[in-house]
């Protein structure tokens, strides 16, 4: 008896924990960067369970289990994502709005998949921790329904909302949003920083007073009447882990229940490449020119005269350049190299790369500058625009106006980078700087996730700020009292000194007079 009840305690003590992930996004940059930290957890001996637009299927993960909610992709494709994001005809208000009612149709879509109906139906499932991806609230649903910690996590920054939930300041001149077309983030001018405070007090107060009350009507429809307010679930998350790293955006003051795992989490180990790239790569002696537009950015988002010019640039220089492209292109030169799809990591990995022409994504700058490679930049929407602009602040590459590509001008965008040797040394210096830390992105993730279960939650991290009403967080009532009580010693000060001037100056006449 006493060694079955041994053999009990020690089994459930090595049994690891049950967690529970969810990635909403139907992107692929938004799911592959969590790929290493899901295995590495199942590895570690915890059962995984992961809501995912793109499953591993490794079957070798015998302790990892990946719903697919790769129908969602279709959501996006209805809704012309990201093409909308990429049209400058619209709006930034109207950006927002469409992807607002996106998110909503795919939050309800996801959420109603009899996968996850059973999932959230299911008196017997449990789990010890929720990690879920810090963007669309209504996820955060689940830390309810399992009664367990949550960690929110980012392929990019955290919502602002996350920020707030950790008691994390939001200041707008500091940490302007990303998508607002800010062009230094760092040296922002008047009517940037006008905008950003406006911005951010206007989006706190739609999210507060408009956004969440409504979500809490689908909180309770998809999880049940008797659900809390979301905010409440929300507010009680334990840690926020976000993707950015000094490199590629502002730093940011920060509670200590946030880590930052932005310096490459999803770069992977060094695997072969296909013989016929790497057979390629190998005999191109002059240098190759690798170009890729990631995986949102679609071939037709540029015309045919902005392809055409592309490739007559590309047919005058002396480079071999691969190229991936989605969609099949006209006169393409003998000096070019066209694939729907390239092992992206590998091909920079190898030494014939000479410089990369991607979009800006973040997921790109960090493997280029990795490999030490400069880049030229063409952004499309989003952070793409401001990750290039300091890309060229901080020098290893050059930006080029997607609107505004001739043959000419991106024939010498590229000879700049490629006949100046300081773009390459930056790009050096800078995959340099990103990876020297005590501990690897992944190491800091999952021993803090592990931290989490392990104290069932971080109650001790949390700031008083999440709590604290606006008025007090904002010091209204002291500023006003300091105001009051200057304005009170003005104000005596004022009437003493008029009342001693006019007996100073007038007393004498006055008491002549009478
Ligand atoms: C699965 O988890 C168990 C412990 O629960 C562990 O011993 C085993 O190594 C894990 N296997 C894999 C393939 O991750
Ligand atoms: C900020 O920008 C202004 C003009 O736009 C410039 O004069 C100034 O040197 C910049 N400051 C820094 C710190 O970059
Ligand atoms: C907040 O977390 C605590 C402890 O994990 C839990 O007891 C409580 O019910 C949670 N509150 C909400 C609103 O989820
Ligand atoms: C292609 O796009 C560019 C920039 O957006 C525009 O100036 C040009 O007129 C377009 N050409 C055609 C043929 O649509």
């Amino acid at each position: 008896m006493k060694v079955f009840v041994l053999i009990c305690a020690f089994i459930s003590w090595c049994d690891g924990a049950r967690i529970l992930g969810i990635i909403p996004m139907p992107s692929f940059s938004h799911q592959i960067p969590f790929r290493p930290i899901w295995r590495e957890l199942s590895l570690r001996g915890h059962q995984v369970t992961v809501l995912t637009t793109d499953p591993m299927r490794d079957p070798q993960l015998t302790n990892l289990t990946e719903i697919d909610l790769g129908f969602s992709y279709e959501v996006l494709k209805k809704h012309g994502f990201p093409d909308f994001a990429a049209d400058d005809s619209l709006s930034f208000r109207q950006i927002g709005k469409k992807f607002a009612l996106m998110i909503n149709e795919l939050s309800a879509g996801q959420l109603s998949s009899p996968q996850v109906k059973q999932l959230i139906g299911d008196e017997s499932i449990e789990f010890d921790l929720l990690v879920v991806e810090a963007q669309i609230p209504i996820y955060m649903g689940f830390a309810w329904r399992f009664n367990c910690p949550s960690v929110g996590i980012a392929s990019l920054d955290a919502n602002l909302n996350f920020h707030d939930s950790i008691g994390n300041p939001t200041h707008p001149v500091l940490n302007p949003d990303p998508n607002l077309p800010i062009v230094d983030p760092d040296n922002m001018t008047f009517k940037e920083r006008l905008a950003s405070f406006l911005y951010i007090y206007i989006y706190k107060y739609l999210t507060y007073n408009k956004y969440y009350p409504l979500e809490d009507g689908r909180f309770k429809k998809f999880f049940g009447d008797d659900a809390p307010t979301l905010l409440e679930v929300q507010n009680n998350i334990s840690f926020v882990m976000v993707s950015t790293n000094p490199i590629f955006h502002s730093t940011r003051a920060a509670n200590p229940n946030t880590i930052f795992i932005g310096n490459g989490l999803h770069i992977g180990p060094p695997k072969p490449l296909p013989t016929d790239l790497q057979e390629y790569l190998d005999s191109s002696k002059n240098g190759v020119i690798y170009f890729s537009l990631g995986s949102n950015v679609k071939g037709h988002l540029l015309n045919d005269t902005i392809k055409r010019n592309i490739l007559q640039a590309f047919s005058e220089l002396p480079y071999n350049v691969l190229m991936k492209m989605d969609t099949d292109l006209k006169d393409v030169p003998k000096n070019v190299k066209i694939q729907k799809w390239l092992p992206q990591q590998d091909v920079l990995r190898h030494p014939n790369i000479k410089l990369f022409i991607s979009q800006g994504g973040l997921q790109s700058l960090q493997e280029s500058i990795t490999n030490g490679i400069p880049l030229v930049g063409i952004p499309f929407f989003g952070d793409q625009i401001s990750n290039v602009y300091r890309m060229v602040k901080k020098g290893y590459g050059v930006r080029v106006d997607k609107n505004e590509i001739t043959k000419e001008n991106f024939k010498q965008a590229i000879l700049e980078v490629l006949n100046n040797p300081r773009y390459r040394e930056k790009a050096k210096e800078m995959g340099e700087l990103l990876h020297d830390e005590p501990m690897t992105s992944l190491e800091k993730a999952v021993w803090w996730i592990e931290y989490v279960i392990r104290h069932k939650g971080a109650k001790h991290l949390r700031s008083p700020a999440v709590d604290m009403p606006a008025w007090k967080y904002y010091m209204l009532d002291v500023i006003g009292s300091v105001l009051g009580a200057l304005f009170i010693v003005l104000f005596l000060s004022y009437k003493i000194l008029k009342c001693v001037i006019s007996k100073l100056l007038f007393g004498k006449p006055k008491a002549k007079k009478d």
